[in-house]
């Protein structure tokens, strides 16, 4: 059995080495990772591919290519620590040899970059080696594919690692961003007197794209926007949003907080959601002709709690649309337009948190234009933080969720209680029927959406 301890993990290994997420993502983590010295040890990539440690590391410099020059001298050392084991998960013998090339490591860390479907053959195989023992777990999202499959999903590794060492990566909870969210609301005395029900019209949250599925299209036919994106991501960012304050006294305050939010929002109903697909959407490799998957929704959410009762949260997200952007708007009610008699301005005030690509923090406020008459006009006053990610100094985001998972720091990663209160909210609506609205790429996704914004002055779209 795993031990809960703050012990750093003394071997990395991650299966599905010669697969996309490791292309994508892992391979120029792990350059970062060892440019900071924190990953003196074994790294070994596990798959079934018929490849050599010479390939492996060629796709590994291919992959930190593909984001800029390389550190030859950083990759030299991520090199001579990489070791490779081929071979099929369901055979022993894959095992016996990826123990092998662990050396003596005592608390492995394993991140399984493979199909949930896989999870219980390799986790098994791997007790059966001895690798569980005090090792942590770390697996990507999404955990599941509806309410009942994440609670499967989840004894499958509670047979062999405690929660405590179990690390369900969402990537948005790394994004610099995302945290800011949080800090900007609790490390500052004006907003929390007016974050609530007294002074909020609504929480508008845009997740858009507008690429589409880039060659995904087969995990895409059989994920769709709703399992991708907002149960995720987007619910992730909603309870940062709404939670009450956590106490830093408390260990695991921050994932309480949240899973305490989540249960407040009242599971989706059709009514409130309008579902879309982008023209030329079927015509993707790996999409059936037929197919009914949403590559837009949009949610309007009730959070029933004492804060927030009556406040829609209203949440968008979608592939092929006109512009990549993830941005929130908190729109503030009007003030009585008593002393200057003007018509209520239809957007006065709201903080905006612009996610990605780049990152604003901005207030909208009125204020009085030049002359002898009460007028006023929209002014933003906003903070840049750019570039967002990546840079010297600061940690891209699967570098931080590594390095905090090696350190056995679970804040960053969707508890189960968090992911299943999630899952409560969207599981009525993925599972059944509702319509589907085509709309063309570059848009913002079908009008039949506008419904449901209708009584709060339409969308906050984000402004390129
Ligand atoms: C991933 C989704 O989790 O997040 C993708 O599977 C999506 O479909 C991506 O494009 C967005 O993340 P980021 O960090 O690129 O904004």
């Amino acid at each position: 059995m795993a031990q809960e301890s703050r012990e750093r993990s003394d071997a990395l290994v991650f299966f599905g080495a010669t697969g996309d997420l490791a292309y994508k993502k892992i391979f120029p983590a792990l350059l970062s990772l060892t440019k900071r010295g924190k990953l003196e040890m074994p790294i070994v990539g596990v798959a079934k591919s018929g490849w050599n440690l010479d390939q492996l590391v060629a796709r590994a410099h291919e992959s930190i290519a593909a984001q800029g020059p390389v550190d030859e001298e950083t990759f030299a050392k991520l090199k001579s620590r990489l070791r490779y084991v081929d071979g099929d998960y369901n055979d022993p013998a894959t095992f016996v040899q990826l123990k092998k090339e662990m050396g003596d490591a005592k608390r492995p860390i394993h991140y399984l970059a493979i199909p949930p479907s896989m999870f219980p053959t390799v986790v098994s195989r791997l007790a059966e080696v001895h690798a569980t023992d005090h090792a942590r777990v770390v697996v990507e999202k999404p955990f599941g594919r509806d309410l009942d499959s994440a609670r499967e999903l989840n004894a499958v590794l509670q047979k062999h690692f405690p929660e405590s060492c179990i690390f369900r990566i969402d990537h948005y909870l790394g994004k610099e961003a995302v945290q800011n969210i949080l800090y900007f609301r609790f490390a500052n005395a004006f907003m929390e007197p007016i974050l609530n029900r007294n002074y909020v019209e609504n929480v508008q949250i845009t997740m858009s794209e507008s690429f589409g599925v880039k060659g995904r299209g087969k995990f895409y036919d059989e994920t769709g926007v709703i399992r991708d994106v907002i149960q995720n991501h987007l619910l992730q960012v909603v309870s940062y949003l709404a939670m009450e304050a956590p106490s830093s006294t408390i260990p695991e305050a921050i994932r309480d907080e949240q899973a305490k939010v989540l249960r407040t929002i009242r599971p989706m109903s059709v009514e409130n959601m309008v579902r879309g697909q982008f023209k030329g959407y079927r015509d993707e490799p790996g999409v059936a002709k037929d197919s009914y998957m949403a590559t837009y929704a949009a949610l309007r959410m009730f959070v029933d709690s004492w804060r927030w009762e009556g406040v829609p949260f209203i949440v968008r997200a979608g592939k092929s649309l006109a512009m990549t952007c993830t941005e929130v708007m908190v729109e503030f009610k009007n003030p009585p337009q008593v002393v200057f008699n003007e018509a209520a301005p239809p957007m006065g005030n709201y903080f905006r948190f612009r996610v990605s690509p780049n990152v604003t923090l901005a207030l909208g406020a009125r204020i009085k234009v030049p002359g002898d008459r009460n007028v006023g006009e929209p002014v933003e006053l906003a903070v840049a933080q750019s570039p967002a990610q990546g840079q010297e100094g600061r940690m891209g985001d699967y570098e931080r969720l590594l390095s905090d998972a090696m350190s056995g720091d679970a804040t960053l990663f969707a508890r189960q209680d968090v992911v299943e209160a999630a899952w409560a909210i969207v599981d009525p609506v993925i599972k059944g029927p509702s319509p589907m609205y085509d709309y063309e790429p570059g848009t913002w996704g079908p009008v039949e959406a506008d419904r449901l914004v209708a009584d709060v002055g339409g969308w906050n779209t984000p402004k390129a």
